[in-house]
């Protein structure tokens, strides 16, 4: 296929096709990291700023690395190190930066829509590293790529994402995902924590995490939110470990080829305990590793490159 976008927004947007394109793409990458000298001169001559003004550990530290083993120039800006302290808008901020000539934005915000903003004030191309609790494009393109790496397929699977579903920017993204290239997607979790219209997105509601146990290949499972919560949703916090958290009693009652999947940070002992999360069922550092791969993708077909064309020496 010929790739034409300038940015990556969301999974909302994108066709199978075009998800199933980044997916091969990151499939060449992925091998650039197995060689012991991990650097190509894909993106020589182009400017990557990452601008995050919300916390983040793997998504910063990925598309820093992504960008600098394909040889780009990469800026780092926070909230706490910019001008914005000082009062400057987000479009002024945009705005100095690309004066000094740049070709690509990665960018966290907290409020969604962010990186659309940019994207209609900006000619650098922009990448959405999370607005928000709308999407999270890069998280589920590595959730999607590591079932796809595990399970040889994602058609047919059947995949739950359970627990703050209203707030998860990584569980929208995912569920879009997932749903364009087949899988059948059932979020769990408490009524508080699940969106009234959430199965317009074509996934299923369940409220009983127990009761579906048996059927599920993969199993997604979120951090509770709490910086982005008013009240609590729910009782305590061992309640909804005892009602929504992995451990190793449901892992008995689930398929022996389960995978434990977690877009991070976790937290142990709430939605996962630690034997679950650092078990044998459990991908959640290769996600972090394949996340590399997924970004060097994302960075090599917004900046106009071809699919077909790919050659990593
Ligand atoms: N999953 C994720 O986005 O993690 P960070 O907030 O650490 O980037």
């Amino acid at each position: 296929m010929r790739w034409i976008r300038k940015h990556l927004l969301g999974l909302e947007e994108l066709s199978a096709e075009e998800i199933t394109a980044i997916l091969d793409t990151a499939d060449a990458f992925s091998e650039v990291s197995r060689r012991p000298r991990k650097k190509v001169p894909t993106l020589q001559g182009k400017v990557v700023v990452n601008l995050f003004f919300e916390p983040s550990t793997r998504t910063r530290t990925s598309f820093g690395l992504a960008a600098r083993r394909m040889s780009a120039d990469v800026i780092d800006i926070t909230r706490a190190m910019s001008s914005i302290q000082k009062g400057e808008t987000l479009i002024d901020t945009a705005r100095n930066i690309e004066a000094m000539g740049i070709d690509i934005v990665v960018i966290r915000h907290s409020a969604p829509g962010a990186p659309h903003l940019l994207a209609k004030v900006m000619d650098a191309s922009i990448v959405n590293a999370g607005d928000g609790c709308h999407e999270h494009p890069t998280q589920a393109l590595l959730d999607i790529y590591t079932i796809r790496q595990k399970k040889g397929r994602v058609e047919g699977l059947t995949v739950a994402i359970v627990g703050d579903i209203g707030h998860s920017r990584a569980a929208r993204s995912t569920i879009w995902g997932l749903k364009k290239l087949g899988a059948r997607v059932i979020v769990v979790g408490p009524s508080t924590l699940i969106p009234k219209h959430i199965t317009r997105m074509g996934v299923e509601v369940c409220y009983h995490f127990d009761d579906i146990l048996h059927e599920l290949d993969v199993i997604n499972l979120l951090r509770v939110q709490r910086e982005r919560l008013e009240s609590s949703p729910f009782p305590s916090t061992r309640e909804y470990a005892r009602l929504f958290g992995m451990n190793t009693a449901r892992m008995a009652k689930s398929k022996d080829d389960v995978m434990i999947m977690a877009p991070g940070p976790i937290n142990r002992g709430v939605e996962i305990t630690p034997d679950v999360a650092d078990g044998k069922h459990s991908v959640i550092l290769e996600q972090v590793t394949n996340g590399l791969a997924v970004r060097m993708a994302v960075l090599y077909l917004v900046s106009g490159k071809q699919p077909d064309k790919l050659k990593v020496r």
